[in-house]
């Protein structure tokens, strides 16, 4: 049996424009966050606190998590690679901490090489103190396992190296792992061999999954994630995204998409559709061009029909 109620975080505002070639004003991220919040998303993953040289599209990212007017019930998460990003996170008041924060590590040596300047085993050693530190200022940590199905220097990657990262994240207190389809050439039953993997180490409710949909795979491997009983999945407006260290990968599965699929089979997110679609319009506007998303085109569409 499917689940009957799935949590959406969308990564819109961290992963969908950390890889955009032109500046997004940290006052179009705000608004987009707001129009998420109002469109139903209970949970926005908003920044990273990384190295500006590195990823300049983030580097307001204390700016963006001052700007936010907060909604009670809304998890406001961040990425956060080490103490340096956790610290900065935290130099801010109380009230403009994130609830959460991700620490993000790959199932890949070269990809983890590339995307944190570590491998695999060192970035646990940069992770601990910082799980260990978030988790004592009371917020949950959540780990990304990136290249988790496929590597874009190491080609296919076996399921084991993904149960060995989620035991590492287990072990030094990450609460909850993503298991990532960075560069999306995972299908249905690969994509579930890597989650059986990362439920060896968490239970059902603390794996989600993240789908990028560079070969048009994503919304078949949520679906292959359901069967699972997985209910849990990062999802991005307007199917935003992409990763500066994963060349030619697309953006993440469209969070209307997602959600139109959900819908569909009667599962519950707590999402209006009809404004979330606005939310891709109103980032899709700033960035120039049309939301990639299939359902915020027919919607759109629809309603151009309807006037
Ligand atoms: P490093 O070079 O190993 O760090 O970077 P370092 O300690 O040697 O410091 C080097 C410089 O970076 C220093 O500055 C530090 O101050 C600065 P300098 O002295 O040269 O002027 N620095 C920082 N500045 C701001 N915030 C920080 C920070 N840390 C160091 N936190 C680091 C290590 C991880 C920081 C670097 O490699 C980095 O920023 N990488 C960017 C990684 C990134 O954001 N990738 C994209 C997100 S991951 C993703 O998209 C995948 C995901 O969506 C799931 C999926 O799809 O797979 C999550
Ligand atoms: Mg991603």
């Amino acid at each position: 049996m499917l689940p009957s109620r799935v949590k959406l975080v969308d990564v819109g505002p961290r992963d969908g424009l950390q890889n955009e070639p032109q500046a997004v004003s940290a006052a179009h991220k705000i608004e987009l966050v707001h129009r998420l919040q109002a469109a139903g998303l209970a949970d926005i993953e908003v920044t990273s606190f990384v190295s500006p040289k590195w990823v300049p599209q983030m580097a307001d990212a204390a700016s963006v998590m001052a700007g936010i007017q907060r909604r009670s019930g809304v998890r406001y998460s961040v990425l956060t690679p080490n103490m340096q990003g956790l610290d900065a996170a935290l130099a801010a008041p109380r009230e403009q901490w994130p609830d959460e924060i991700v620490v993000f590590g790959a199932a890949s040596e070269s990809f983890s090489q590339r995307n944190i300047n570590c491998g695999v085993d060192e970035s646990m050693a940069r992770f601990a103190p910082v799980v260990a530190a978030a988790r004592a200022a009371g917020l949950k940590v959540r780990g990304a396992i990136s290249c988790a199905v496929g590597c874009p220097y190491e080609g296919e990657i076996h399921p084991d190296r993904v149960e060995r990262v989620a035991q590492l994240m287990h072990g030094i207190g990450v609460q909850h792992v993503g298991v990532a389809d960075t560069i999306g050439v995972g299908t249905p039953r690969r994509v579930q061999a890597a989650m059986e993997r990362a439920l060896r180490h968490y239970p059902l409710a603390e794996v989600s999954g993240h789908f990028h949909d560079t070969y048009g795979q994503a919304l078949a491997n949520v679906y292959a994630c359901l069967e699972l009983g997985i209910h849990n999945f990062d999802a991005s407006v307007a199917g935003l995204g992409g990763c500066p260290y994963a060349k030619g990968a697309t953006g993440n599965v469209a969070t209307e998409d997602v959600v139109f699929l959900l819908h569909g089979l009667g599962i519950q997110t707590g999402i209006d559709l009809d404004a979330l679609v606005d939310a891709a319009c109103f980032i899709s506007g700033v960035l120039g061009r049309k939301p990639v998303s299939r359902v915020a085109n027919a919607l759109l569409a629809k309603r151009s029909v309807a006037a």
